[in-house]
């Protein structure tokens, strides 16, 4: 048997057992085309004569995409290429450490998620592992950790960047500023994930990310230039092309609530690569669990709901396995 990371030799294991059921029902061998998201450079934000066409930019893309590229963004690359160094040296450690939480890992055990440890069939596995960080854990003043002080680093600049996009795409919406996000997003009620997709031997039968919905805001996710994050666009798979001076921005699930549609909470997922292992760190923009996400429109299709009662209910963070939109219908 070919040997490479644990934990996933373990899948690997289970497929030489046939304990896994490698019957081929997806679709990734398909061809896929590469496409570039749409580009916005946020520096046009500051100039008087610019600033309303990017601003409408910015809600176009959410509206027909769901996804875009944001350039000159105002986090510095040094900034990202330490938290990106960080994060390497965070996944190096042995598995036990990642998986019981090391002391000076500096964050909890149950922090640590790796594929998914109860696939029965090709089609669940998720071939990464990830560190899931709460940021109201991050802040405590004791932590002081290269790696902790690089997160809060990047949580704090990343987070103005999350309002700020959010504020755009209230007003372009209802034609007024909204204090919606300054007063119930704080950088603490955020999280951030941290995700390594190692090489796989059986890609691209299996995913390293399954076909999923994000159920916060919107996120911010920072890749590096490998490859692998796929979106549906006009009801086909699409590879998105890496560019190493963008961040990626996505639409999630209490944004397509709130805007009753207009914006696009898309379905994405990751796939796997051979050669080559992947990393990427996304920041999802979230309220605290007991906001009341209600449409800005009368009569949405959606029902008022807190985030905690929808986070509870698609769980799709916590345990990998794919999920589509499971907003509550406001007939339901
Ligand atoms: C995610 O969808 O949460 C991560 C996507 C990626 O790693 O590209
Ligand atoms: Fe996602």
């Amino acid at each position: 048997m070919e040997s490479f990371d644990p934990p996933f030799q373990e899948f690997y294991k289970k497929l030489f057992d046939n304990e896994v059921n490698i019957k081929n029902d997806m679709n990734v061998l398909d061809v896929v085309e590469e496409r570039e998201l749409p580009l916005i450079d946020l520096s046009r934000l500051n100039i008087e004569q610019e600033k309303e066409k990017c601003k409408r930019e910015i809600a176009k893309a959410s509206k027909e995409w769901g996804f875009f590229q944001v350039i000159n963004h105002g986090i510095s690359s040094q900034v990202l290429e330490k938290m990106r160094y960080e994060q390497v040296k965070v996944f190096k450690r042995p598995f036990v450490d990642k998986a019981n939480g090391h002391p000076d890992l500096n964050f909890s055990a149950g922090s640590y998620r790796w594929g998914t440890p109860s696939a029965n069939c090709l089609r669940q596995i998720a071939w990464s592992e990830a560190f899931h960080v709460p940021l109201a854990d991050i802040s405590t003043p004791s932590d002081r950790s290269t790696l902790s002080t690089t997160i809060k680093q990047l949580a704090l600049k990343i987070s103005d960047l999350a309002q700020k996009l959010s504020e755009i795409l209230a007003e372009q919406l209802v034609g007024h500023k909204s204090d919606l996000f300054k007063e119930k997003c704080s950088p603490t009620t955020c999280y951030l994930r941290m995700n390594r997709y190692p090489v796989c031997p059986i890609s691209p039968q299996v995913f390293g990310l399954m076909p999923h919905t994000d159920s916060d805001f919107l996120t911010i996710l920072y890749q590096d230039q490998i490859g692998g994050l796929q979106l549906v666009k006009d009801g086909k798979w699409i590879a998105v092309k890496p560019n190493p001076k963008a961040l990626i921005i996505n639409i999630g699930d209490l944004f397509q609530a709130w805007s009753n549609d207009v914006y696009k909470s898309v379905e994405h997922r990751v796939v796997t690569n051979k050669h080559v292992e992947r990393f990427s760190t996304a920041y999802f923009f979230c309220p605290s669990y007991e906001t009341m996400i209600q449409s800005c429109i009368e009569n949405s299709v959606y029902r008022r709901f807190s985030f905690g009662e929808f986070k509870q209910h698609v769980q799709d963070d916590v345990n990998m396995l794919g999920c589509k939109i499971g907003l509550p219908r406001a007939m339901e």
